[in-house]
């Protein structure tokens, strides 16, 4: 297997890397121009320690006083000037003075050239001697001595050695801060290459996070990248395809769920018609013999209310018959431009006195601005008589209905908004998925057509209805059906 490596590791690595390059080179070339600053010091220093010395001695030497000499010498020889020696004009040594015992190579012979002239430039070099038992850097540099009536031949030299250690010294106090000035470069380089690696790489996590998530199938969250760079183009272009997937999902869904439904209420329709003409003229003939038996006088009262109760059975049976063959009869819609208003008071009109009865009280609110609406005012009064006649159902006397209707735009299409409440049981959350599929009832004698052929005939408008959402007590039906005319 490949090992993995994450793209954060490789900036925070390459930056690092870089960073370290730069910071190191800019270092480097600081102290090198730093060394060759204090070196060029150390030089004229040592040149003007030789000329103070020659000039201290210059009467002694033509004298010539070489005690004297040799008394300032030794005077002036310690560990930052380990050794003094002037020459005489061959070049042997005349007065030596030194810390260094037994290293003749230093006072051997004169640097200078035979014919130095008085411009030549003075001798200097930079060596190690060793002063007990340790190596000393020292610049070594010597310079011809003159006499003052303008001759050109050398009368003398002298020759110091310096201790370069305070320079040294110096040139390691300077490399020791860059050090430190390098360790915190390298440090900040490192979080710095971290927080840009973590900035560069943080959406480019999300939009993984974001792939992945699409690949299991959760449409649901947007990647939340709002960066104006490529990853951001990324992301943009990724959540539209996420939201057309979603859409197309939708529809998919949509169109199976219709499917599904369309192949039940076909089935049904087949069964429900052959029970209907099955059952429709035997029944029609129980009826009308009942009817007839009814009629004789002699029959005892109690013999007369049996059979009122099983006129009452037979005409429930009628009813359930008509309601499912409504539900299964496709039929074409007459559609005209209504009102709204119109058709729920037409509809409350049908369902005053059974409401009357049992105390209800309806309130209903008509907003400005109501669209009218194309459709079939029959089915509509349909769908809204069964709403009506399931919350009255569901009320106790004294209850209460409260009907509001509103225009609203939804996707750009207006659409009336219509939402039946009551203060009733309410519906249970489980029951919420299956109240408008066909047969689903919750009442001893309930069919549980009512709300599936509501639902039928406001899709066949391009409408929806759904449970809406109650606060307190009830449930609350929402229809919305388009202003437009429907297709
Ligand atoms: N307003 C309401 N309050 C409480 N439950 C309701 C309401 N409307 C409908 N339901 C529930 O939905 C179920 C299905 O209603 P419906 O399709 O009209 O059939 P049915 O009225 O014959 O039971 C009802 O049995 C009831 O449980
Ligand atoms: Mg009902």
């Amino acid at each position: 297997m490949k090992l993995k490596i994450s793209i954060s590791t490789r900036l925070v690595f390459w930056i690092t890397l870089l960073v370290c390059l730069l910071f190191g080179s800019v270092l480097f070339v600081i102290q090198s121009r730093e060394a060759a600053i204090l070196s060029e010091e150390a030089e004229a220093r040592a040149r003007l320690l030789a000329e103070s010395l020659r000039d201290a001695n210059y009467q002694s030497l033509f004298r010539p006083d070489q005690a004297a000499i040799q008394k300032y010498v030794y005077d002036h020889i310690d560990e930052d000037m380990p050794y003094i020696i002037f020459y005489d004009r061959a070049g042997r040594s005349y007065v030596t003075g030194e810390l260094i015992p037994g290293q003749g190579d230093i006072e051997l012979g004169s640097r200078l050239p035979e014919d130095v002239t008085r411009d030549d430039p003075p001798f200097s070099e930079e060596k190690v001697i060793q002063v007990r038992g340790r190596g000393l850097r020292v610049r070594e540099v010597e310079i011809a001595v003159f006499p003052q009536n303008n001759e050109d031949e050398k009368w003398a030299s002298v020759k110091i050695g310096m201790s370069l250690e305070p320079m040294y010294a110096k040139l390691r106090e300077v490399q020791k801060v860059l050090l430190l000035i390098g360790a915190g470069g390298f440090l900040l380089g490192i979080a710095g290459a971290t927080l840009l690696a973590r900035r560069i790489t943080r959406p480019i996590h999300r939009l993984v996070e974001g792939t992945v998530r699409i690949s299991k199938g959760d449409f649901s969250q947007a990647i939340a990248i709002a960066s104006r760079d490529e990853v951001g183009d990324l992301a943009r272009s990724f959540n539209k395809m996420t939201g057309q997937l979603l859409h197309a999902r939708d529809r998919m869904e949509d169109a199976n769920r219709k499917l599904v439904q369309h192949e039940k209420l076909a089935s049904i329709g087949r069964m429900a018609a052959t029970i209907a003409h099955e059952i429709r003229n035997p029944l029609t003939s129980v009826k009308l013999n009942i009817q007839k038996v009814a009629e004789e006088e002699s029959f005892a009262e109690t013999v007369k209310a049996h059979l009122g109760l099983s006129l009452e059975g037979i005409d429930q049976i009628e009813r359930f018959i008509k309601e499912l063959l409504n539900f299964t009869r496709v039929q074409e819609l007459s559609l005209e431009r209504w009102p709204i208003e119109q058709i729920v008071e037409e509809s409350l009109k049908l369902l005053r006195e059974t409401l009357a009865r049992k105390k209800v009280v309806v309130e209903t609110t008509y907003a400005e601005g109501l669209p009218q609406i194309h459709v079939d005012g029959d089915k509509m009064r349909q769908v809204f008589l069964n709403v009506l006649r399931n919350a009255h159902e569901a009320l106790e006397a004294g209850g209460k209905i409260s009907i509001v209707c509103e225009p609203v735009e939804e996707g750009g299409k207006r659409k009336a908004r219509i939402r039946i409440s009551d203060n009733g049981p309410g519906i249970p959350e489980k029951d919420r998925e299956n109240i408008f599929e066909p047969f689903f009832s919750t009442k001893p004698s309930g069919f549980g057509v009512g709300l599936a052929n509501a639902r039928k005939i406001v899709e066949q408008h391009n409408g929806t209805i759904r449970v809406g959402k109650k606060q307190g007590r009830g449930s609350a039906f929402v229809i919305l059906i388009p202003a437009e005319e429907a297709t």
